[in-house]
């Protein structure tokens, strides 16, 4: 008898394990201290849970290991090759193909391509690495996000969606004739992992195809959009995810895609769009600076993992269970007492780290140190989205102009934590919550320029209570 599916009962069992090393408090502190404090610098055997990202650190299935062994690593015109090509036309429906090593090259590519000096990309937000390659094509990046997406608490369902009204005044205001490219990034990773809906992408097209400006998508996580599409947007209840996916795509005229998210895979990335000029003009590129047009930086055996992920990334068992299971955490945490940037999104929770740490000032990087420990008391590692990252600090590393928001985003890596994992990072918050005025802030010791976050060395400062404590003991 066939056996009705559980919406949140995820649709694999684990096959193949890894083992998580366990530090006691001690070494924990001890590993922090010689990263500096910052968690980009702490090794893989140092942390319990990582957090850190989603990007190309999924499981693989068996079926994509049995594609990877079929892996056929000619030079040109590989048997994985088309394999890749068929799945990616076929789900996005766009006609030329070409296959990157991650995300940020398609950026490189596309970017030199269709922008340039003096012109201006708009996006409902540009993730980091996009906006970098936005200046570093000599253009200029604008983030045109929604007004509701700045509430963080509250529940509007697509918190993703551009500022049309922006976006049309922009088009059609003096900058208009700079903007070559419009491009929506699907699910929206700079503000909270929050969708767009198809009528926002719908009504982009329309004005892009108005004024004569190319649209793309930035769809790292095209099938988390097209499920909260699904379970959010009227109209949409009893279309298939993949549908969904395609029918996002078609509104443009071209992708970017990290297939380290959606296609399911720990490498890759993917350029697919409509118009054969902009194709030629890219494929030039991508062979001089990735690879040949047939496998563009990748191996075969990564082509043949992409080629069966696509197609595992749009089931509906596997969507609803991933969502569950992020929306379980969220509230497990909210109940703990700390706030979660609302509504839960599926590849990653944001934590509110300056309503939690009021006695932290963004000057103490209040997420630096929620990030902080979870990381000392639970070996979680994660990392701040508030001033350590986007403050403007002077040269004397003091913040001088805070992040709009303090936030830490946990990001759930896909099928390899179980609940049991994830209720050891909300106990964690909820010991770290009956006390948060005993987190300790953080002050720079050195840091680099560009992409500070990456290089940052910090050391702890000892909250004010404890240190007139200490003082008065002293006395
Ligand atoms: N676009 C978005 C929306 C992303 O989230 C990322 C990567 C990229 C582009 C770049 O892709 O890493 O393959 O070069 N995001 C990762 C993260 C790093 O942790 O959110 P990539």
């Amino acid at each position: 008898m066939p056996v009705e599916p559980f919406a949140s009962l995820p649709p694999y069992r684990i096959k193949v394990v890894e083992p998580i090393p366990f530090l006691d408090a001690g070494q924990r502190r001890e590993a922090f201290a010689a990263a500096g404090y910052n968690p980009f610098d702490l090794r893989a055997d140092q942390i319990t849970v990582d957090l850190l990202s989603d990007s190309g650190t999924g499981a693989t299935s068996s079926a994509q290991e049995a594609g990877a062994a079929r892996g056929d690593e000619s030079y040109a015109g590989a048997r994985s090759w088309f394999r890749f090509r068929d799945e990616v036309r076929d789900l996005t429906g766009f006609d030329h193909v070409l296959p990157v090593h991650q995300g940020r090259a398609a950026e490189r590519i596309v970017f030199s391509t269709l922008l340039g000096p003096g012109r201006i990309c708009l996006s409902n937000t540009h993730f980091d690495t996009t906006h970098a390659n936005v200046v570093l094509a000599g253009a200029q990046a604008r983030d045109l996000p929604c007004p509701q997406a700045l509430d963080l608490d509250s529940q509007e369902p697509f918190k993703g969606d551009i500022d049309l009204a922006a976006l049309e005044q922009t088009l059609t205001g003096p900058d208009g004739d700079r903007v070559g490219l419009v491009l929506m990034t699907i699910t929206n990773n700079g503000l909270g992992a929050q969708p767009v809906s198809m009528a926002n992408l719908s009504a982009v097209a329309e004005l892009c195809r108005r004024h004569k400006v190319p649209f793309w998508l930035d769809a790292a996580r095209f099938a988390e959009n097209a499920w909260l599409v699904r379970e959010r947007e009227p109209g949409y209840g009893d279309w298939t995810p993949r549908r969904i996916a395609t029918h996002a795509f078609q509104l443009a005229d071209g992708c970017m895609i990290s297939l380290k998210k959606d296609g399911l895979a720990p490498v890759g990335g993917v350029i697919a769009l409509r118009d054969p000029q902009v194709y030629a003009a890219c494929e030039a590129n991508l062979i001089a600076t990735e690879g040949f047009s047939t496998y563009g930086g990748l191996a075969g055996h990564d082509l043949e993992r992409i080629a069966q992920g696509l197609r595992e990334v749009v089931d509906a068992g596997y969507l609803g269970s991933r969502a569950a299971a992020t929306e379980r955490l969220a509230r497990l945490i909210n109940e703990a007492g700390v706030d979660t940037v609302q509504p839960a999104g599926i590849h990653a929770l944001y934590l509110n780290a300056g309503r939690l740490l009021t006695h932290l000032e963004p000057a103490r990087f209040p997420g630096h140190a929620l990030a902080s420990e979870l990381y000392l008391r639970g070996g979680i590692r994660c990392a701040e989205l508030g001033s350590l990252y986007l403050g403007e600090l002077d040269g004397r590393h003091r913040l001088v102009r805070p992040a709009p928001f303090e936030l830490v985003r946990l990001a759930i890596p896909r099928r390899v934590y179980t609940d049991a994992h994830l209720d050891h990072v909300a106990a964690t918050l909820a010991e770290i919550a009956k006390e948060p005025g005993r987190v300790p802030g953080y002050r720079i010791v050195s840091a680099p320029r560009l992409l500070r976050h990456f290089k940052v060395r910090l050391e702890p400062v000892a909250p004010r209570a404890a240190r007139r404590g200490r003082a008065a003991a002293a006395r």
